[in-house]
């Protein structure tokens, strides 16, 4: 191993773009090889076993592929079966986890909203976290299916965005809620219009930037940084390739060839 490896990372779907971005400009020198696992997206409705398989056969081809980390760029993957793949691999697991910590330091009315998968929410991981940072906060946390095909489909604002968003986000209006955690990799490409509905006394809480800060101390403190001069994405998707493309371009602003993974 010298470095130049890729940096694996994963999702169900797009969503996973937004920690991938965050890892590019933290780690430009980082050949990054990204794997959507389209044909099982979305993975929040399905059972906790199914993820783990699937986070497993997953982390296990971007091992074979020569990642020399694994970054599980999915909260509902990391919830379901990070353990399972830090005991699998052997290479490094970096997971999220949704941003509960900071957000019960964050808040000033002590009143919190999540918003995440409904298998993100059944994880234990989930009530682990909200236990051991939130047990003096008021959590309330809002599964938010149909949000994810939303975002997969391109569509990221519009008329039927902020319908659905609106329903979604009443419940925590109704409990005043001043700041919320995007629970979800998916969720921060919904940015505008949450934080449009919210207004501007809430604050939207992720852990983009905290993920990217992991991964590169863990490739620091295990000597596997890249060599300066290289740099590279590269994506490819367990489903057709052709859905998911014109996504990909929109979000990731380039048009990019995305190729077939067999998993
Ligand atoms: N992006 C994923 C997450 O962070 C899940 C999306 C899905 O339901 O497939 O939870």
């Amino acid at each position: 191993m010298n470095g130049s490896e890729p940096v694996g990372i994963f999702d169900s779907g797009v969503g996973g773009l937004t920690i991938a971005r965050e890892i590019r400009a933290r780690l430009p020198h980082e050949a990054l090889l990204y794997l959507a696992d389209t044909d099982w997206v979305p993975y929040g409705g399905r059972s906790l076993e199914l993820i783990r398989e699937r986070s497993l056969a997953v982390g296990q081809f971007l091992e074979r592929q020569g990642a020399k980390v694994l970054v599980v760029a999915c909260n509902t993957a990391s919830g379901a079966g990070l353990e399972a793949l830090r005991e699998a691999l052997d290479i490094p697991v970096v997971g999220v986890e949704p941003a509960i910590k900071p957000a019960a330091a964050a808040t000033r009315n002590g009143r919190i909203g999540v918003l995440a998968t409904e298998a993100m929410l059944r994880a234990e991981r989930f009530n682990r976290l909200v236990d051991r940072y939130a047990l003096r906060t008021h959590v309330v946390a809002q599964p938010c299916p149909g949000l994810v095909e939303l975002i997969e489909a391109g569509e990221t604002d519009g008329p039927s965005v902020r319908q659905q968003l609106q329903a979604l986000l009443e419940p925590l209006q109704r409990a005043q809620v001043d700041t919320v955690v995007l629970g979800c990799t998916h969720y921060p490409l919904l940015h505008r219009p949450l934080s449009e509905l919210l207004g501007p006394e809430v604050t939207l809480l992720d852990s983009r930037a905290a993920v990217a800060l992991q991964t590169e101390r863990v490739l620091r403190e295990t000597g596997r940084l890249a060599p300066d001069g290289g740099g590279s994405f590269r994506i490819v998707a367990t489903g057709e390739p052709s859905r998911v493309s014109s996504t990909v371009a929109l979000l990731w602003g380039e048009s990019l060839e995305v190729g077939l993974a067999a998993v």
